[in-house]
């Protein structure tokens, strides 16, 4: 039987187009998706879009619309904005899908019948742009620490989720897994915030109704959160082939969202009894002048704006590339560019412009024994693809195409024509873009059809057949 693999984002507010911010968490998970593809697993690659609560209510009353007709047009949006970053998810899913609303209500009746939720009256501060509760110690001065904005008093008749009862379920959890909060920085903050105090949260909504009624009292809606966090599950449940992937192998978010996605939804899958997915993987946050790069600071940069300043693949590498994903990353175009041109341009695509005219011309020769890409190395980016140091696994393929290039300049395969030294690096090249090809499908793609061989693991391992080759085209232009 094949493993399965099934990776998330986060599923975004539409209440506007995606960004770069977006474009991360959904590049990398495209990455692993493809990634283990590649290693011949069975992946279901989820993403989609957050479409409930008060702040798609107020921005599609703002705009004169209906919550539902709002988001509609932006639908569109997303699903573009992927699709040109080559992104290739398997569901989009959209929290007002009937089969998501059955589920959650469904789950909501479960942890009711169990006791967890209760009704009572919320008292309290809550930020619109996070549609998350604070208290006066998490934000002292009444101003959202992430959205730096003034949080809205709130008081009304709320139901609750028996939190408190889980703390040591989840102390537990953390300590018995020790990759279900990663990076390992983030597992520490979030344990002693749970050995602090755990409050039980407000789960429904009575002043406004854009949401999910609760099946056991139709005055209130689910809290947005309650009805998104679900989508993870319920996605797997509309039909009899998704099941076998519940529950998740990894869940990438941001850091924004940590504490939903290892606090609160933990809990929730246990009052529902439902098992756990095994890792949630938080990246940093892309900032602009150390400012958190988003809609609410205005300085988002637009998924056309990625791709037009050295194309999606680019824009894919240098993401992944640029900081260590956990890390907090500075965007800037230059640097972008940079890497664009002096790792991409310079490096890979002068190594495949170079063998591929020379292949041309003097054809290569069958060697036995070839030197294919040293198993030690297959090994550590395997290790570092794992454990999601997308950095360190991209550091390594650029070191071997780095060693490729000494290769030739050393063997001056263009004054000697040795068709076995050609043939040597267009083994080298195979392994490169076959490793490549989760980070930028397209570029790999290519490289394979100017060398004839298939994106696959059997072809990692095996040597290339003999095929004319023909010059290739330029497939990195300096900026
Ligand atoms: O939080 N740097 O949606 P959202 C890196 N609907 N990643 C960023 C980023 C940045 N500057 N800005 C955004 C929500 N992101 C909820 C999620 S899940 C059940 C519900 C990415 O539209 C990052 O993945 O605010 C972050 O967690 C997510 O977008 C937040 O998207
Ligand atoms: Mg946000």
């Amino acid at each position: 039987m094949k493993k399965t693999f099934y990776v998330t984002t986060p599923i975004y507010y539409p209440n506007d187009v995606p960004h770069l911010g977006h474009a991360y968490t959904t590049i990398a998970a495209d990455v692993l998706a493809r990634w283990n593809k590649l290693h011949g697993n069975e992946v279901f690659f989820l993403t989609g879009t957050d479409e409930h609560g008060k702040k798609l209510a107020n921005t599609a009353e703002k705009a004169g619309k209906k919550p539902k007709e709002f988001i509609d047009e932006l639908i569109p949006e997303f699903k573009s904005a992927w699709k040109k970053l080559n992104i290739e998810y398997d569901r989009f899913i959209r929290t007002t899908d009937k089969d998501h609303e059955k589920i959650v209500q469904q789950i909501l009746q479960k942890c009711y019948d169990s006791g967890d939720i209760y009704k009572g009256e919320y008292e309290g501060l809550y930020c619109v742009a996070c549609e998350a509760y604070y208290t006066e110690k998490d934000a002292p001065d009444l101003i959202c620490p992430i959205h730096e904005k003034p949080l809205e008093k709130l008081k009304e008749e709320s139901y609750f989720f028996r939190l408190s009862k889980y703390q040591d379920f989840l102390l537990d959890l953390y300590k018995k897994n020790p990759d279900f909060i990663s990076p390992k920085n983030r597992r520490k903050e979030i344990t002693n915030r749970v050995k602090e105090e755990l409050r039980d949260f407000s789960i429904s909504r009575t002043s406004f109704d854009w949401g999910i009624p609760l099946p056991f009292d139709k005055k209130h809606i689910a809290f947005v959160w309650f009805d998104a966090l679900l989508n993870y599950y319920s996605a797997t449940q509309s039909s009899e082939k998704l099941k076998k992937f519940w529950p998740a192998d990894v869940h990438i978010i941001g850091k924004d969202i940590i504490w939903f996605h290892t606090v609160y939804w933990p809990a929730m899958l246990k009052s529902a009894g439902l098992s756990l997915p095994k890792k949630v993987f938080a990246h940093g946050w892309w900032t602009i002048n150390s400012k958190k790069m988003g809609k609410s600071a205005g300085n988002a940069l637009k998924i056309d704006q990625l791709i037009s300043i050295a194309g999606a693949d680019s824009a894919r590498y240098f993401l992944l590339r640029e900081a260590s994903f956990g890390d907090d990353g500075n965007f800037s175009e230059e640097m972008l560019i940079e890497r664009h041109n002096n790792e991409l341009a310079n490096k890979l695509g002068n190594l495949i412009s170079r063998v591929s005219t020379l292949a041309e011309k003097y054809s290569l020769q069958e060697k036995k024994g070839v030197a294919l890409l040293p198993e030690k190395l297959k090994i550590q980016i395997g290790e570092h693809m794992e454990n999601l140091e997308f950095d360190k696994a991209l550091h390594i393929i650029i070191k071997f195409i780095d060693q490729t290039n000494e290769y030739l300049q050393d063997k001056k395969p263009w004054e000697t024509h040795d068709s076995n030294v050609l043939y040597e690096s267009a083994n080298a090249i195979k392994d490169i873009a076959i490793l490549l090809w989760p980070f930028m499908p397209e570029t790999s793609e290519r490289i394979s059809k100017t060398f004839n061989f298939n994106i696959s693991l059997e072809q990692l391992n095996a040597p290339l057949k003999i095929s004319k080759i023909k010059k290739s085209e330029i497939l990195f232009k300096k900026i």
